[in-house]
């Protein structure tokens, strides 16, 4: 039987999709196995409490954001915050960039009702659809992995330009969601992806006996899993069996999204049984992603009250079951945006979001993301 698959674009042009993943096979690779096993090793120090992980950046990367501009921009941002971390800490603070490769995106509609009223299907990322709003645009189309490849390439070399006169524990590595199976299973290569240092699996392709969790057993980079409120505690546990059956360091971390009204009936029994009865793993606090919202008619917002409630209530908990906190997971920008917000007063009208500008979900601005380490670290 052929295990359940979900989020997979519908791409319509089997022959074109044949052409496009052999085309990836014979890419060469776009990072190396010695690159993802450094990574391992510094994420192995931070599991043993020796140090945080710092995963950050766009909720969905843009093809027309790659060139080396904006990423020496989204790599000083990440680089900073890491700083913070480091700086108030004294460990190694390992920067993981949500980058060279967030180009897919799962949906939980799988149409959107544009502003004229008409319904397109939702955006699935630049490695699938274009964000523009009518219907020609939002048709899958295979070559868009070709595109998402050189992008990545492009990314990488400016990723790879950072790490001059910088120790493999201080450098940025790239990660992104292993969503699009068409674009990561071409390339794997020997027996690991080849697509990005590390890559995690989302909340909705989370299941224990789906192609993602399969595909994530098959490779051996660092591997992240999304823990949003509908996995239960013995779900988590074989997750960690699963995903990581040699009880290696470095290998697996859990990436917490249960939001702040649920963070803390939820949390802590996950902790306890994982703990006792899974394999380890190294726990970050993703507090974006169960605290997404809309006031009024408006666009999908994040409260800066929630996100930084959400912080407090995992680090205390993490601390109340001896575990390390061990990061964050943001989305974050360097740009002057206002995607995410503060709580409106009584009798006040919504807060305007004049530069929203995400293709996705709202991002942290630069000033955002800075108030969000800093309440972190006064928490350690
Ligand atoms: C994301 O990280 O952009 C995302 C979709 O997260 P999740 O799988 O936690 O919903
Ligand atoms: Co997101």
């Amino acid at each position: 039987m052929i295990a359940a698959v979900g989020q997979q674009p519908d791409w319509g042009d089997v022959a074109l999709l044949d052409h496009v993943t052999s085309t990836l096979q014979t890419m060469p690779p776009l990072v190396t196995r010695a690159e993802c096993d450094r990574l391992g090793q510094a994420v192995a120090r931070v599991a043993q409490g020796g140090g945080f992980l710092l995963q950050g950046g766009d909720c969905a990367e843009r093809f027309c954001e790659s060139g080396a501009t904006e990423v020496r921009a989204k790599l000083a941002q990440l680089y900073g915050l890491a700083e913070v971390i480091h700086s108030a800490t004294g460990g190694v603070v390992v920067p993981l960039g949500r980058l060279a490769g967030q180009y897919g995106k799962p949906r939980s509609a799988p149409y959107e009702r544009i502003a004229d009223g008409t319904v397109v299907p939702s955006y699935r990322g630049d490695a699938v659809n274009s964000p523009a709003t009518d219907r020609r645009a939002r048709h899958p189309d295979p070559t868009r992995l070709l595109r998402a490849h050189e992008c990545a390439e492009r990314v990488l070399r400016v990723v790879r330009d950072s790490w001059a006169g910088r120790s493999p524990l201080e450098r940025a590595y790239v990660s992104h969601e292993a969503l699009l199976l068409d674009y990561e299973r071409p390339l794997v290569r020997g027996d690991y992806a080849a697509s990005a240092h590390s890559v995690w699996i989302g909340d909705r392709t989370r299941q224990p006996d789906g192609q993602h969790v399969a595909f994530a057993r098959s490779v051996a980079n660092t591997i992240g899993v999304k823990i949003g409120p509908v996995i239960s505690p013995a779900q988590a546990v074989r997750l960690s069996r699963l995903l990581n059956p040699d009880g290696a360091d470095g290998r697996l971390f859990f990436i917490v999204r249960l939001g702040s009204t649920r963070v803390r009936s939820l949390l802590p029994e996950m902790v306890e049984e994982v703990s006792r009865r899974g394999r380890p793993v190294v726990w970050l606090c993703d507090p974006m992603h169960g605290n997404t919202m809309r006031i009024g008619a408006g666009p999908k917002t994040r409260l800066m009250e929630a996100i930084l409630d959400e912080i407090v209530a995992f680090v205390r908990i993490m601390r109340a079951h001896r575990r390390h906190p061990a990061g964050l997971h943001l989305e974050m920008t360097p740009e002057d945006v206002t995607e995410c917000t503060t709580t409106p007063k009584p009798f006040r009208p919504p807060p305007e979001l004049p530069h929203y500008r995400t293709a996705c979900d709202p991002r942290l601005n630069a000033a955002q993301a800075a108030e969000v380490v800093e309440r972190f670290v006064a928490l350690l």
